[in-house]
Protein backbone atom coordinates (compact mmCIF):
# COMPACT_ATOMS: atom_id res chain seq x y z
CA UNK A 1 0.00 0.00 0.00
CA UNK A 2 1.64 3.27 -1.22
CA UNK A 3 0.30 6.68 -0.49
CA UNK A 4 2.35 9.39 -1.02
CA UNK A 5 0.89 11.73 2.01
CA UNK A 6 2.12 8.55 4.10
CA UNK A 7 5.92 8.56 2.62
CA UNK A 8 5.85 12.32 3.35
CA UNK A 9 4.65 11.83 6.93
CA UNK A 10 6.81 9.11 7.56
CA UNK A 11 10.00 10.93 6.29
CA UNK A 12 9.41 14.10 8.17
CA UNK A 13 9.17 12.25 11.46
CA UNK A 14 12.36 10.31 10.39
CA UNK A 15 13.77 13.84 10.03
CA UNK A 16 12.66 15.55 13.51
CA UNK A 17 13.07 12.56 15.14
CA UNK A 18 16.63 12.12 14.25
CA UNK A 19 17.50 15.72 14.62
CA UNK A 20 15.81 15.88 18.06
CA UNK A 21 18.15 12.77 19.12
CA UNK A 22 21.31 14.99 17.77
CA UNK A 23 20.41 17.68 19.75
CA UNK A 24 19.57 15.72 22.98
CA UNK A 25 22.42 13.95 22.43
CA UNK A 26 24.55 17.75 21.91
CA UNK A 27 22.47 18.94 25.18
CA UNK A 28 23.90 15.76 27.16
CA UNK A 29 27.54 16.69 25.84
CA UNK A 30 27.45 20.39 27.11
CA UNK A 31 24.90 20.78 29.79
CA UNK A 32 26.73 22.32 32.87
CA UNK A 33 26.08 23.48 36.58
CA UNK A 34 23.75 21.73 39.62
CA UNK A 35 21.21 19.81 37.51
CA UNK A 36 24.58 18.29 35.22
CA UNK A 37 24.09 14.52 36.55
CA UNK A 38 20.50 14.21 36.05
CA UNK A 39 20.20 15.66 32.93
CA UNK A 40 23.05 14.04 31.24
CA UNK A 41 21.60 10.74 32.36
CA UNK A 42 18.02 11.42 31.30
CA UNK A 43 19.30 12.88 28.14
CA UNK A 44 20.99 9.74 27.29
CA UNK A 45 18.28 7.72 27.91
CA UNK A 46 15.85 9.74 25.82
CA UNK A 47 18.69 10.06 22.27
CA UNK A 48 19.14 6.29 22.93
CA UNK A 49 15.26 5.39 22.41
CA UNK A 50 15.31 7.80 20.01
CA UNK A 51 18.13 6.15 17.98
CA UNK A 52 16.50 2.54 17.81
CA UNK A 53 13.24 4.34 16.87
CA UNK A 54 14.92 6.24 13.82
CA UNK A 55 15.49 2.85 12.73
CA UNK A 56 12.06 1.64 12.90
CA UNK A 57 11.10 4.91 11.12
CA UNK A 58 13.14 4.10 8.25
CA UNK A 59 12.67 0.72 7.95
CA UNK A 60 8.71 1.39 7.60
CA UNK A 61 9.45 3.82 4.86
CA UNK A 62 11.48 1.08 2.61
CA UNK A 63 9.01 -1.61 3.60
CA UNK A 64 6.34 0.90 1.88
CA UNK A 65 8.82 0.74 -1.15
CA UNK A 66 10.10 4.11 -1.07
CA UNK A 67 13.75 5.54 -0.32
CA UNK A 68 14.14 6.59 3.35
CA UNK A 69 16.07 10.09 3.60
CA UNK A 70 19.17 9.77 5.32
CA UNK A 71 21.32 12.75 5.37
CA UNK A 72 21.48 15.89 7.18
CA UNK A 73 20.92 18.28 4.15
CA UNK A 74 17.66 16.28 3.60
CA UNK A 75 16.56 16.02 7.35
CA UNK A 76 16.88 19.80 7.16
CA UNK A 77 14.74 20.47 4.43
CA UNK A 78 11.57 18.59 5.38
CA UNK A 79 11.90 18.72 9.49
CA UNK A 80 10.35 21.54 11.66
CA UNK A 81 12.55 20.82 14.45
CA UNK A 82 15.42 23.03 13.99
CA UNK A 83 19.43 22.03 15.35
CA UNK A 84 20.81 23.06 18.68
CA UNK A 85 22.45 26.66 18.76
CA UNK A 86 26.06 26.47 17.76
CA UNK A 87 26.50 28.66 21.12
CA UNK A 88 26.69 27.93 24.65
CA UNK A 89 23.14 27.07 25.75
CA UNK A 90 22.68 26.94 29.78
CA UNK A 91 20.22 23.58 31.47
CA UNK A 92 17.74 25.95 31.50
CA UNK A 93 17.33 26.69 28.01
CA UNK A 94 18.20 23.34 27.17
CA UNK A 95 15.30 22.49 29.38
CA UNK A 96 12.78 24.88 27.35
CA UNK A 97 14.00 24.22 23.52
CA UNK A 98 13.74 20.53 24.51
CA UNK A 99 10.38 20.57 25.92
CA UNK A 100 8.95 23.12 23.53
CA UNK A 101 10.33 20.51 20.91
CA UNK A 102 8.85 17.11 22.53
CA UNK A 103 5.49 18.87 22.76
CA UNK A 104 5.35 20.49 19.46
CA UNK A 105 6.48 17.19 17.73
CA UNK A 106 3.37 15.11 19.37
CA UNK A 107 1.16 18.00 17.58
CA UNK A 108 2.50 16.54 14.31
CA UNK A 109 2.88 13.24 15.31
CA UNK A 110 -1.09 12.99 16.22
CA UNK A 111 -2.23 14.57 12.51
CA UNK A 112 0.43 11.69 10.89
CA UNK A 113 -1.25 9.27 13.10
CA UNK A 114 -5.27 10.60 12.59
CA UNK A 115 -3.73 10.30 8.64
CA UNK A 116 -2.70 6.52 8.83
CA UNK A 117 -5.47 5.68 10.70
CA UNK A 118 -7.75 6.80 7.99
CA UNK A 119 -6.02 4.43 5.37
CA UNK A 120 -5.80 1.68 7.87
CA UNK A 121 -1.67 1.57 7.85
CA UNK A 122 -2.00 0.15 11.46
CA UNK A 123 1.54 -0.42 11.50
CA UNK A 124 2.06 3.16 11.33
CA UNK A 125 -0.27 3.62 13.94
CA UNK A 126 1.46 1.95 16.15
CA UNK A 127 4.76 3.29 15.39
CA UNK A 128 3.21 6.73 15.76
CA UNK A 129 1.55 5.51 19.23
CA UNK A 130 4.75 4.52 20.40
CA UNK A 131 6.57 7.70 19.27
CA UNK A 132 3.92 10.20 21.31
CA UNK A 133 3.89 7.87 24.60
CA UNK A 134 7.53 8.80 24.17
CA UNK A 135 7.32 12.45 23.63
CA UNK A 136 5.11 13.12 26.07
CA UNK A 137 6.47 11.41 28.40
CA UNK A 138 10.40 12.99 27.87
CA UNK A 139 8.48 16.81 28.24
CA UNK A 140 7.23 15.96 31.42
CA UNK A 141 10.50 14.62 32.60
CA UNK A 142 12.32 17.12 30.97
CA UNK A 143 10.14 20.59 32.58
CA UNK A 144 10.06 18.56 36.05
CA UNK A 145 13.62 19.94 36.08
CA UNK A 146 12.74 23.59 36.22
FE1 LIG B 1 27.80 9.86 26.94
Amino acid sequence: MKNQNAITALSQTLAEEYLLMLKTQNFHWNVEGPLFYSLHKLFEEQYTFLAAQVDEVAERIRALGERAPGSYREFLKISKVEEAPADRVNAMRMIEILNDDHESIVKRLEQFRAQADEIKDNTSVSIYDGLISFHQKAAWMIRSHR
